[in-house]
């Protein structure tokens, strides 16, 4: 299956990227240290999906998400909702900066592909 390979000098701090990948919306968000801060303090009791950011992430600075909301598919919008992450129009999901479901109809958090950072500043999705 295709790999799509991401420069992420590309990506400024603080900003969340949309590419294409296997004909899916893929996000990329470089992550600034309050929202990682953020993001490791959130309580899991709280969460529908429970999962800690650090289970979700290879390396915090960098968010890797496909784009897909997992309520009925359509595609979220980045820096959106209540949660600082991405929020649903379609029906109302609001995800948090780790794409974690907060609030709305989704059951699941956003999901995370298989990547990884064969060297400094280049990502590999797939
Ligand atoms: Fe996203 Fe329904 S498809 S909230």
């Amino acid at each position: 299956m295709a790999k799509i390979e991401i420069n992420l000098d590309e990506i400024p701090e603080g900003k969340s990227v949309t590419f294409k990948w296997r004909g899916k919306p893929l996000f990329v968000r470089h992550r600034t240290d309050s929202e990682i801060e953020t993001e490791n303090a959130v309580d899991l009791a709280s969460l529908r999906d429970p999962e800690t950011d650090t289970d979700r992430v290879v390396n915090p600075k960098y968010l890797v998400l496909i784009g897909v909301c997992t309520h009925l598919g359509c595609v979220p919008l980045a820096d959106a909702g209540d949660f600082g992450g991405y929020y649903c129009p379609c029906h109302g999901s609001h995800y948090d900066g780790s794409g974690r479901i907060r609030k709305g109809p989704a059951p699941l958090n956003l999901e995370v592909p298989e990547y990884s950072f064969p060297q400094d500043g280049l990502l590999v999705v797939g």
